[in-house]
């Protein structure tokens, strides 16, 4: 793109007015730009180079009752099964008494990576024994943090071979995901390491691998709610323990067990104006963290073989404050909506979701198929996608349905079809 200012340098109607000039968008498509803006001001705060929005369906998935309260999980998403899939997912658990939770401290991990580091040994200790000195100047670096309760808890040295070592400093960000003051904090250490200790210091950031931030989910079903069709309930718990059990062994199978789980703990995330990339890869992190990718989630029958319990484990290093959540007004909206008054019941929420939503998808896949419930809604995306009005959808859908077809050139036939016989009426 040739402009004479830099492109971040010009305000939003000449940035739109630029694509045009040099024909790489029509007026016509920059007028849709502009229309789908939702807020200019907040948008060329937020990002370089904004343009417009981009906008996803958020819907509110029901039924969570969660350690005796109800609550109510707003859901960002374009895949058109996982609210249906979370709120039935819920009900479930919810007729057999709710989901319990166990939330863990809110500490985040921040590496400092020195390198060229002869004697790892040696150093290691020199660290340890200055720890306190470490951790309060990590402190200095961010004083409010510890005014609101939180602040530097623990400092670990690993050698990580090749000359370089990690100092992992653990940081309780009280109500933020923190990711702003856990790196000021890093670099207030990272220079004293440079300037005091003459160590050379490689990078300082913080790790997504937030593995003291963990919360776990668990319920307990009693196998009579899992009959479906002709499947006894005793059987489909049998087949859902089985189902978890291939996600431990396969890393194939867990990559989509996961990919579920995080099909409602990313909607949630994005809901309550969180980093879901942060999410993602703690999540996956985690899922490998003995070396083998594995699903994170287990499902087995009790003693008795009278329940299914499952059971799932996350870190969540998410913030009920800070980030964009202050600037993005549905943020807060979807906060109050939930019900979450904490980053705890945050936390709490998504735990619950993301074993809701791996409940109600191996539920499915070991019974009728993903293809059966799925169709309908899917159904309904080909034919919007095809060009169909909100009038048109229900008739196209109709008419897949009839001819068994899926796909979208299919939908497209139909849809000219109704117009063609619509034109001659
Ligand atoms: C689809 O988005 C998610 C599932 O594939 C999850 C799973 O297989 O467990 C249905």
């Amino acid at each position: 793109m040739k402009t004479t200012k830099k492109f971040y340098q010009q305000s939003w109607t000449n940035r739109l007015m630029t694509l045009v000039n040099q024909s790489i968008i029509t007026p016509a498509q920059a007028t849709i730009l502009k229309q789908q803006a939702n807020n200019q001001l907040l948008g060329d705060q937020q990002i370089e180079n904004y343009l417009t929005d981009y906008h996803l369906p958020q819907g509110v998935a029901c039924h969570y009752l969660i350690d005796g309260q109800q609550y109510l999980a707003p859901m960002v998403t374009e895949e058109p099964s996982v609210i249906a899939a979370s709120s039935h997912g819920a009900g479930l658990v919810a007729q057999a008494g709710g989901f319990k939770t166990k939330i863990g401290l809110h500490i985040l991990w921040g590496q400092i990576i020195l390198e060229q580091v002869t004697n790892p040994q040696q150093l290691k200790q020199q660290l340890l024994m200055r720890k306190a000195q470490l951790l309060a100047l990590a402190d200095q670096a961010h004083p409010s943090l510890k005014k609101r309760g939180g602040g530097a808890r623990l400092l670990r040295v690993r050698s990580l071979g090749d000359q370089l070592l990690s100092i992992d400093l653990g940081i309780d960000t009280q109500a933020a995901m923190g990711a702003n003051m856990v790196n000021s904090m890093l670099e207030a250490v990272a220079k004293y390491l440079r300037q005091q200790l003459g160590r050379q210091v490689l990078m300082s950031i913080l790790s997504n691998l937030a593995d003291e931030c963990l919360a776990t989910a668990t319920c307990r079903l009693p196998i009579e709610l899992l009959t479906k069709g002709s499947f006894s309930g005793s059987q489909t718990a049998k087949k859902i323990a089985l189902a978890a059990h291939v996600a431990q062994i396969d890393s194939y199978r867990a990559a989509t067990h996961n990919k579920g789980i995080m099909n409602g703990v990313d909607a949630v995330t994005i809901a309550m104006g969180n980093d879901w990339r942060a999410i993602e890869s703690a999540a996956h992190a985690y899922a490998a963290r003995d070396g083998q990718y594995r699903g994170l989630s287990r499902w087995n029958l009790s003693t008795d073989q009278q329940f299914l319990q499952g059971e799932l484990t996350l870190p969540l290093p998410v913030g009920f404050v800070g980030g964009s959540i202050k600037i993005v007004p549905l943020a807060q909206l979807n906060q109050q909506l939930a019900q979450i008054r904490s980053v705890g019941d945050l936390e709490k929420l998504l735990v619950c979701v993301g074993l809701a939503q791996n409940l109600a998808a191996l539920l499915a896949l070991v019974t009728e198929g993903i293809q059966r419930g799925h169709m309908q809604l899917q159904l309904h995306s080909t034919a919007l996608a095809a060009g169909a009005e909100i009038t048109e959808i229900a008739e196209v859908v109709q008419q897949l349905q009839a001819q068994g077809k899926t796909d979208l050139t299919s939908a497209q036939l139909i849809l000219q079809k109704i117009r063609k016989t619509g034109d001659h009426q």
